[in-house]
C-alpha cells in the first residue's frame, strides 16, 4: 500500500450474512475493543470509514484508512486476530446505474471504493470509463480490482513519466484529472472505445479540491463533450462522529440550489453521495481543515509514545 495508507481486513461473517452486495459503500465506523497493552493510554476512538469491499463468501469487510493523525495511526498497529468493533453499513448506499454508461473519477484514495463500484455497475449492464487519478507513482493499489471494473482505464499522475497501460485498450495520462478527460473526449489519447459522450452517470470520489474542479469542469472545459442531461455526484466525506443521523451535527453539509442560490443543509450521514452541482465545496474545505492543528499534535504524540516503547 502507498505512504499513510492502512487497509483493515475485519473478518465479520455473521454481519456480512445480512449486507446486500451493493451496500458496501454505506460509511462504518470502527473502533478498537481494548487499549494497547504495551502502550496505555492509546485508545482508539470511533472512525467513521467507507468499506472498500466485502468478500461474502469469506466473511471479510476491506476498510481503507488515510493516516490523519490520531486513531487513523493506530490501525497500523492493529494486530492480526484482535478483535474491533465495527458498526454499520449506515446511510444509503451508493446506487449502482443499469444499462447505462458510468464514468468514474477517482482520486487517490477514492479509488479505494469506486473500483466496488464500477464492478458492480458492469455486473449490473453499464459500461465503465474509469479516470484513476494519483499525484505520484508509488500512490497506486489494487490494480488489479480497477481494471476488472472498468471497460476502459484512463491512468493519470501528476508525476511524470506516468503509468504504462497494461491493458490494449487502457490509456495513461501525465497531468490532472481533469485534463485528462478533456485529452481522453477530444481523442488527443487516440480512439474511444466508451465515449465521454455517451455518459449518462459522473461519479467523483476524492479530495474535495478534485472533487470541485470535476463538478466546475462539467459545465466550462467539458461541457462540449458532455450530455446535457448527465447526472454527477460526489462522495462528501464531511466530518462524522455519531453517524446516527441528526443526532450530533458533526456531518452537517451546506447545500447551494444552482438555480435560486438558496442555502439548505443536508446531513451527510444520511447519504455521502451528494450532487456536484449542489455542494458548497468551500464550506466543506473549511469543515475538513477544522481539526488540523489538533491532528498534527496528536500525530506527533502518537509518534513519540510509539518510538519511546519500541
Ligand atoms: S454524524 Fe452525527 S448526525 Fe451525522
Amino acid at each position: 500500500m502507498p505512504p499513510n495508507i492502512v487497509e483493515v481486513v475485519v473478518h465479520a461473517r455473521w454481519r456480512l450474512n445480512i449486507f446486500n452486495r451493493a451496500s458496501f459503500t454505506g460509511s462504518r465506523t470502527m473502533q478498537r475493543w481494548q487499549q494497547l497493552p504495551e502502550i496505555p493510554g492509546l485508545a482508539m476512538e470511533g472512525l467513521a470509514l467507507t468499506g472498500a469491499s466485502v468478500d461474502i463468501e469469506r466473511g471479510l469487510v476491506s476498510l481503507i484508512v488515510l493516516e490523519m493523525g490520531g486513531s487513523s495511526n493506530l490501525c497500523a498497529l492493529l494486530k492480526p486476530g484482535e478483535p474491533v468493533v465495527l458498526m454499520g453499513p449506515t446511510g444509503t448506499p451508493t446506487e449502482i446505474p443499469a444499462g447505462k454508461t458510468v464514468v468514474l473519477v477517482g482520486g487517490g484514495l477514492g479509488n479505494a471504493v469506486l473500483f466496488s463500484i464500477g464492478a458492480a455497475a458492469r455486473a449490473a449492464g453499464s459500461k465503465v470509463l474509469y479516470f484513476a487519478g494519483y499525484k505520484k507513482l508509488v500512490d497506486r493499489y489494487k490494480v488489479a480490482e480497477i481494471e476488472a471494473a472498468a471497460d476502459i482505464v484512463v491512468w493519470c499522475s501528476d508525476e511524470s513519466p506516468g503509468f504504462e497501460a497494461t491493458r490494449p485498450q487502457d490509456k495513461s495520462y501525465v497531468g490532472n484529472i481533469v485534463k485528462a478527460m478533456v485529452a481522453y473526449a477530444s481523442g488527443e489519447l487516440g480512439v474511444q472505445p466508451v465515449a465521454l459522450a455517451d455518459a449518462d452517470h459522473i461519479i467523483a470520489i476524492g479530495s474535495d479540491r478534485m472533487m470541485a474542479a470535476v463538478g466546475l469542469a462539467r459545465h466550462n472545459q467539458l461541457k462540449p463533450y458532455l450530455k446535457a442531461d448527465h447526472f454527477a455526484i460526489g462522495s462528501i466525506n464531511s466530518p462524522m462522529q455519531c453517524m446516527m443521523k441528526e443526532i450530533c451535527a458533526q456531518c452537517l453539509q451546506p447545500h447551494q440550489d444552482p438555480e435560486t442560490g438558496k442555502i439548505t443543509y443536508v446531513f451527510s450521514c444520511f447519504n455521502q453521495d451528494q450532487p456536484l452541482d449542489q455542494v458548497d465545496f468551500p464550506g466543506l474545505a473549511t469543515r475538513l481543515r477544522q481539526n488540523t492543528a489538533q491532528e498534527k499534535l496528536t500525530s506527533q504524540w502518537i509518534r513519540h509514545c510509539v518510538n519511546d516503547v519500541g
